[in-house]
Order: C-alpha cells, then sequence, then structure tokens
C-alpha cells in the first residue's frame, strides 16, 4: 500500500508501509544505468559526510531502479525512515518557545557545514527539516551537494556557467548561509527576527565561526540606510529579502508586502537569478517603506 504524502523540486515522496521511498528522476532529469549508480553512490557518500559532522539524517533501507513511466530513462528509488513531524507545519502557530527550540535545532545543524568550507553543504529550506521524538533531522539528501568524490556538486542538473555556479557555491556555504536561514523563518514569524538573530549569533560565536558572526552583524540590514538598498544587485538577492523581514519586524510593512518582496527576489533552483526590473521594483518597495 502506497500513498504520494509529499513532493518537492527533485523529489516525489511515497509513503509506503511505514517507510519513505523518495522517487528521483520524475520530476528532473531521469538516470541512466551508470547515473543512476552513480547517483546512488553519491547519496551514501553525502550521508556519510552529513553524519560525520553530527547531522541526523533518515535511516536508509535500501535502493531500487525503476523504469520511467512518462518516457525514457530510469527512476532511482531511495527507500528510507519516516520521518512524521514537519517542521513546515509547526512553524507558523507553534508557541514562540516551540518555534526557538526547532529553530536553534535547524540552525545547529546548518552551521556545523559552515566549516566544512563547502566540502559538506545543505539546503537550508524549512521544509528540508523534520522531527521525530523532539529529535531534529535533516531529510533533503537529493542533490548530494559539497564536494563529493573530488567534484563539487551544488544542484541537479549543475548549472554550466562558471559564475552562476561559483554564487550559488558561496550562497550555500559561505559566511551569508545564516541570512538564508533567518529568511525562512522570519517570512513565517517576522516578530521571532531578534530572538532568531541571536540564536544564530550566539552559535557561530559558540562555534568559533567568527568570519560569519562578523558577517552577519555586519550585513546590510544591519545598517538599513537608502544608500545600503541603492547598492543591492540581483546577485543581493537574500539582503533584499532579510531587509524585507527587518521592515516587516519594525512594522513598517505588511504581510502581503513581504510576501511580493520574496517573490520579486526570487532565486530559481539553479541559479536562475531575478530580472533586473525586478530587483529595481523590490528595492522600490524597500525604499518606500524603510
Ligand atoms: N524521510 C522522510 N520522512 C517524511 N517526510 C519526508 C522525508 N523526506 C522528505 N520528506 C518530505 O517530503 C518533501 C520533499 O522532500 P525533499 O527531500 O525535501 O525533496 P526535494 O529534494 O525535492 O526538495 C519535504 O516536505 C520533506 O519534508
Ligand atoms: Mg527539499
Amino acid at each position: 500500500m502506497s500513498s504520494k504524502i509529499l513532493e518537492g523540486c527533485h523529489t516525489m515522496v511515497y509513503l509506503t508501509n511505514g517507510t519513505v521511498d523518495k522517487v528521483y528522476g520524475l520530476k528532473s532529469t531521469p538516470f541512466t544505468l551508470r547515473s543512476a549508480l552513480i547517483e546512488a553512490t553519491d547519496l551514501v557518500l553525502y550521508d556519510r559526510a552529513l553524519r560525520k559532522i553530527g547531522v541526523r539524517t533518515p535511516e536508509r533501507y535500501g535502493f531500487q531502479l525503476r523504469h520511467n513511466p512518462k518516457g525514457p530513462g530510469l527512476l532511482l528509488v531511495e527507500t528510507v525512515q519516516y520521518i512524521p513531524d514537519s517542521v513546515d507545519d509547526l512553524f507558523p502557530d507553534a508557541s514562540p518557545e516551540m518555534v526557538l527550540t526547532v529553530a536553534k535545532d535547524m540552525f545547529s545543524i546548518i552551521s556545523a557545514t559552515l566549516p566544512t568550507r563547502g566540502r559538506t553543504i545543505i539546503d537550508t529550506p524549512i521544509s528540508n527539516f523534520r522531527r521525530d521524538r523532539e529529535i531534529t533531522y535533516y531529510v533533503d539528501l537529493m542533490p548530494p551537494r559539497g564536494r563529493i568524490r573530488g567534484i563539487y556538486r551544488i544542484e541537479r542538473p549543475e548549472p554550466r556557467d562558471k559564475k552562476i555556479k561559483a554564487f550559488l557555491f558561496q550562497r550555500y556555504c559561505g559566511p551569508s548561509t545564516p541570512v538564508l536561514a533567518l529568511n525562512q523563518w522570519c517570512r513565517r514569524r517576522p516578530q521571532l527576527r531578534r530572538q532568531f538573530e541571536e540564536l544564530i549569533r550566539k552559535t557561530l560565536e559558540t562555534r568559533g565561526n567568527l568570519e560569519a558572526a562578523e558577517f552577519f552583524e555586519q550585513r546590510p540590514a544591519k545598517n538599513l540606510s537608502p544608500v545600503t538598498i541603492n547598492r543591492l544587485t540581483p546577485y543581493d538577492c537574500d539582503h533584499i529579502r532579510d531587509i524585507g523581514c527587518e521592515l516587516a519586524y519594525r512594522g513598517n510593512l505588511t504581510v502581503e508586502g513581504l510576501r511580493d518582496i520574496f517573490s520579486l527576489a526570487h532565486i530559481v533552483p539553479g541559479g536562475i537569478l531575478p530580472a533586473p526590473e525586478e530587483i529595481t521594483r523590490a528595492k522600490q518597495l524597500l525604499l518606500a517603506y524603510c
């Protein structure tokens, strides 16, 4: 008995007799036999690297190959432990204490990857974290991200443009990565911003990640002025969102206004940046409310 429970941008997720089948190749490019075997190997290596730095991931029970029902190529199916509690569902309505506990867990996972300087990378959306009996897991291992078999992987398919790849790389594992997490949390709970910032600052300091801690204290949202906003480019989408969250926290920007900022400053997975007009529009909104 199998039922589809969820899907992300790479993966279809089915609950089958209490375990989860994660189907890869239906939502993104299907595999050849050779690429599926490489992908399964990379998933195992990536999982091992995550566990080595203390990140909890679901147990894996095995892999299968299936024919692609939609055309040529193969699907890779990974069967893993079901992690029942969605952080996405919990975040909007849980008590501030609960939200902060879970945010602290998520940030402890995210910050564990920072000292690896890109050897092991995770993707920060809240939907990639789930909980089981109050333990937080990182569940999204597709694509494996980081240096695997000597090759850096960041997306599937990998961006061809070197500049985009370098940008995505620093976005996922540079000193600005904590801002990605903060944005995810603040868009759902804007009023907890100062507590979120404090827990990020403290964790970075405790872990001795001074480069990221310093970046965090000096980022554009902390030096808010028209000059700061005017300087932002399409590569600064995460700062545009961060400033939107700051203005929402201050009560200058409504929930709808914040939603507009997030959609104007959206980077499509794979690294497609917003058009310059969208950034101009986002900056106009920020300037109007700052
Ligand atoms: N082991 C699991 N148990 C329960 N839900 C899961 C599990 N793995 C993923 N999910 C959920 O399925 C959805 C898509 O999974 P994810 O691995 O993030 O796919 P994608 O790579 O496409 O983003 C997410 O909402 C995630 O929380
Ligand atoms: Mg995901």
